[in-house]
């Protein structure tokens, strides 16, 4: 009969499909010489999941009247030449003018920054304050001071290497930190690496945890991660723990004490909200996103993604990282699926422009993915399974910051085909970029003492992956060889 002959030959086809799918990672595997689809068994004895108590000396408040605390850098621009110096004055507004400079002690050069307030429900902020520095020489010592008097405070940062396609830099990559224990652990890791810059891929201080979301823990946490925020750009993103919509105390303006603490330069990415942005930064183009806010086709974050994409220039930034909250592919129990309509919305376009990778948090365990796409994810005809593409990212989930919610132990069974490596511990990763052609990934689990590098992969740019630039990189190498030979 013609519809049991078809039925035949759907399920013929989808054993086909099937087969054709096995093969595909079998041969991605030995390609890669990897283990193929890793759970890790590893049981760590980790601190409580609850938050360090206030009185801690994690969240020492400096010494002084009206004192600068929570101070923290973010990049200020496109390209890495200038810098947003935040910080937090109690007893009332101070200055908001940053002295800077490249020897300690002496600042030949001062910034005028802005501030701002907010209230939310019953709490009151502090005085917070902006100071955007630019005009900076790249590869510099910069030293900066704010506050006055006694309660003056110093501290220095560095900035990245020229934007040159073989600039090396090292990021760390932390998510989802919190303020407890683990989150200190994972903090005090992540600085013994020689980390230069942190992608934070969302949810700071779990602030909204409390009753009427207590800003004193927006407080206590900026004061937490000052002791590397101070020193180094972190990027920022936003996670669902920034949202604070509470109808119910007459909070409704999203994202209010997130937005009010933490700037970012969306403006020089052309964005229209500080949720959605890009920089530039020695070799990579960083693409933040929003993972809470419209991104359907025809919303502003579709439409800004699109025309940043264009702007990506391989030969000058040939790293391409997107970093949002909600993870795309995430195989673990919790916030399963939560990504899938970004997933609609932005794969393909990840796809097409190759991004090297997409890092996310939210998930309180660490995945990685191999390199596939479900673009042709197709409703009608029945295509419903992620390939094998060498074109598309390297999905990674970092939401093991440590923060007070716990570990999302529970992985689904058994683990799919294209979850490379998965583990339920505490941890951040960081990624050097060696030049325009390698980077060096790792996954450290945080552990007693020393951090402890779990996954580690070897990264090849996407863009040079092709065999026609390889080619020519490979000339262009040559041509410099013998330049070197002759002279
Ligand atoms: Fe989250």
């Amino acid at each position: 009969m013609p519809a049991k002959r078809a039925t035949i030959l759907a399920k013929s086809m989808e054993l086909q499909s099937l087969l054709f799918i096995s093969l595909s990672l079998i041969l991605l595997c030995s390609v890669d010489h990897v283990i193929c689809g890793r759970t890790s068994t590893f049981i760590r004895s980790e601190w409580p999941s609850t938050d360090i108590p206030l009185d801690n000396e994690v969240f020492a408040i400096p010494k002084g009247y009206n004192a600068p605390q929570q101070v923290h850098i973010t990049q200020g621009d496109y390209d890495g030449k200038a810098v947003i110096i935040s910080w937090v004055t109690v007893s009332e507004p101070g200055t908001s003018e940053v002295l800077y400079g490249k020897e300690e002690h002496k600042y030949e050069h001062s910034a005028q920054g802005k501030t701002t307030n907010y209230t939310f429900y019953n709490y009151k902020s502090g005085y917070i304050h902006h100071c955007l520095v630019d005009g900076l020489e790249y590869d510099t010592k910069y030293y900066y001071k704010i506050g006055k008097g006694d309660a003056a405070r110093e501290f220095w940062f560095q900035t990245p290497p020229t934007i040159d396609p073989d600039a090396p830099y090292i990021f760390g990559i932390i998510g989802d930190l919190g303020q407890t224990f683990n989150s200190l652990s994972t903090l005090e890791h992540y600085m013994q690496t020689g980390g230069q810059a942190v992608l934070f891929v969302g949810d700071l201080s779990y602030a909204d945890r409390y009753e009427f979301n207590d800003g004193i823990r927006w407080d206590s946490w900026g004061r937490f991660v000052e002791r590397s925020a101070a020193y180094q750009p972190w990027i920022w993103t936003a996670g669902n723990h920034e949202i604070e919509y509470r109808p119910d105390l007459g909070e409704t303006f999203n994202f209010k004490a997130y937005k009010h603490r933490y700037a970012t330069p969306y403006v020089a990415s052309k964005s229209s909200s500080p949720l959605w942005y890009a920089v530039r930064r020695a070799s990579v183009h960083i693409i933040v996103l929003s993972s809470y806010s419209p991104f359907v086709k025809y919303a502003p974050q579709w439409f800004w993604l699109l025309e940043e994409l264009k702007r990506v220039d391989r030969e000058k930034t040939p790293w391409l990282i997107v970093l949002m909250h909600t993870p795309l592919y995430n195989s673990n129990e919790a916030h399963y699926m939560e990504g899938e309509s970004m997933r609609a919305a932005f794969e393909s376009l990840f796809v097409h422009y190759k991004v090297d990778i997409v890092f996310s948090g939210h998930v309180h365990a660490y995945e990685r993915s191999y390199r596939i796409s479900n673009i042709n994810y197709n409703i009608t005809s029945g295509s419903r399974y992620p390939m094998p593409d060498k074109s598309a990212p390297v999905y990674i989930t970092v939401g093991d910051g440590g923060n007070q919610e716990g570990l999302a132990v529970r992985f689904s069974e058994p683990q799919p085909d294209y979850s490379a490596f998965r583990e339920a511990s505490y941890g951040h990763s960081t990624l050097e970029l060696k030049n325009r052609t390698h980077a060096l990934y790792r996954w450290n689990r945080n552990d007693d003492g020393k951090p402890v590098p779990t996954d580690h992969v070897v990264f090849h740019n996407q863009y040079w992956a092709s065999n026609t630039r390889r080619r020519r990189l490979k000339k262009h190498r040559r041509s410099q060889a013998s330049y070197i030979a002759t002279y």
